[in-house]
């Protein structure tokens, strides 16, 4: 299906989201034919240049970031291209948004596109309040000749539960609610996707997808990247509302959300709010045991001499954000009562890996030696990056007299599935808020649930900033070998740090 003949405006166009994600995102949709018919983007910042300078400059990211070299596909990419526009001005100031105004009119009547126009605010955070107003300011947030406005928000999307009711009250007052798309964008990996139809499309699944037959859950999340360039946002933000509070909150919702009435947007999204407002909100005393948080030191990454956090550029030479969480959530509802969420993420760690493990019950007695004697041998493993892959784990006998165990493992990798690579996440969510479909964007209700789990953890942090930091070296497991953590021994852990 195809969406709407429309006008793409990214605000930020000169900044990184744009050129890593956005436009290869774009490129990749057209290559595919998947644009609408009639469609232009136009590319807003403050850098002075021409749109000619602007493309070229395009064209040499989107190359670099796509490996694209062959003839054929620069020479698509230039036709691309053509559809990219800039301008430039100041978007703090209201009354520049003329120029805005002209160049859609100048568009939309150069290439007959209805009036459709779709906002992304790719900026930093602060812009989030002042481009909106400014857009209603000019009248740019409705059509006057019916028709369609969206926008779409990047994280982080409040900051607290405080400033995102107040961002979700300022958004709502410019556009509808059915307007705004709050992008998360692990929603948009297709094997996070396939987390529901797994779940819901399987009938061998569901009977045992509960307290029942499941222990626990683990939901792992590492990067061997540190802050990059992002230390100024990073240093303010930590890793619990970097990863926790969005990414991997959303994986915990696909996870443990009740089967949807029927398969619309409204319907997931009621369920994934509900996910939310069950999370089990700890005391103080709770939180110390349930909690890690944890910072990186100098180390080494593939062999590479790397610093420690707090000599990254623009972070506080005695921070103490976290760039490491490790935690055990509860949700507190009929089918999850009491079977624990464990998630663990954090920078500069040895390796690049997001893995959601289902630990299931063992059976009740144990008669056999070997790899499954005193624990489960069952394990569902869906890996979502890299190397996409479904894993069942079971033990069998081993060859031969007696009755020794062996876990082995039912494998299932995407790249056989289908030929093609796997679309980035971007492209879904980029084609989906195109077609209006909101399924895989964050709803405010949600949003808000999750920041009030949250947010009483910031507030302690708060008061004791450096209490119970824990370090570890760059290049390593995190502040103690992650394999402890489901072993309930948080308090061991914590007496390490
Ligand atoms: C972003 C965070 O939202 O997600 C980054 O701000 C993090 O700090 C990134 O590195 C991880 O995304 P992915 O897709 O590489 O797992």
């Amino acid at each position: 299906k195809k969406a709407e003949n429309q006008i793409l405006v990214i605000f930020g166009a000169s900044g990184d989201l744009t050129h890593r994600k956005l436009l290869p995102a774009l490129f990749e949709l057209y290559s595919r034919d998947l644009l609408p018919e009639k469609f232009q983007v136009i590319g807003a910042a403050r850098t002075p240049q021409s749109t000619d300078e602007f493309r070229n400059k395009q064209q040499a990211f989107i190359s670099e970031v796509l490996k694209i070299s062959d003839y054929s596909q620069l020479s698509k990419l230039a036709d691309f291209l053509q559809l990219v526009n800039y301008i430039d001005f100041d978007t703090d100031d209201a009354k520049q948004y003329q120029i805005l105004k002209e160049k859609i009119i100048f568009l939309e009547k150069e290439y007959n596109i209805p009036d459709n126009i779709i906002y992304y605010l790719a900026t930093p955070p602060a812009m989030y309040d002042i481009i909106p107003i400014n857009l209603q300011k000019c009248g740019m947030n409705v059509s006057l000749s019916g028709g369609s406005r969206k926008i779409i928000i990047e994280k982080p999307f409040g900051y607290d539960l405080e400033s995102a009711q107040r961002l979700n009250h300022l958004l709502e007052s410019t556009f509808h609610e059915s307007e705004i798309f709050r992008i998360d964008h692990y929603l948009g990996k297709e094997t996070v996707q396939n987390i529901l139809v797994l779940r819901f499309s399987n009938g061998i699944f569901e009977p045992l997808w509960n307290r029942n037959y499941i222990d626990s859950i683990e939901i792992i999340s590492t990067e061997t990247l540190g802050v990059e360039n992002r230390g100024k946002y990073y240093d303010i933000v930590g890793a619990l509302r970097d990863m926790v509070q969005n990414h991997l909150m959303q994986l915990i919702a696909f996870i443990a959300m009740e089967p949807p009435a029927t398969f619309d947007p409204e319907s997931i999204r009621d369920e994934i709010a509900k996910v939310f407002k069950a999370l089990h909100v700890y005391s103080p005393e709770e939180r110390v045991h349930n909690i890690i948080r944890g910072q990186y030191m100098e180390g080494n990454i593939d062999e590479k001499k790397v610093i420690g956090y707090r000599r990254e550029k623009n972070v506080a030479p005695n921070s103490n954000t976290e760039t490491y969480i490790a935690m055990k959530l509860m949700i507190d509802n009929w089918r999850w009562g009491g079977i624990p969420f464990f998630i663990y993420t954090g920078k500069r760690l040895k390796e690049k890996r997001t893995e959601i493990i289902i630990h299931f019950k063992s059976t009740p007695q144990q008669f056999f030696i070997g790899q499954c004697s005193g624990s489960s041998c069952n394990q569902l493993i869906i890996k979502v990056q890299p190397d996409e892959s479904i894993s069942l784990k079971f033990g069998l006998k081993i060859p031969g007299a007696g009755f020794e165990v062996k876990q082995v493992s039912m494998d299932f990798k995407y790249n056989t599935l289908s030929e093609e690579k796997l679309p980035d996440a971007y492209e879904r969510l980029l084609l989906d808020a195109m077609l209006g479909d909101s399924t895989l964007f964050s709803r405010n209700d949600a949003l808000e649930a999750s920041w009030k789990f949250i947010d009483p953890i910031e507030e302690e942090w708060k008061k004791h900033p450096s209490k119970d930091l824990c370090y570890y070296k760059a290049g390593s497991t995190g502040p103690t070998i992650i394999s402890n953590f489901r072993e309930q021994t948080f308090r061991y852990i914590r007496n390490e740090c």
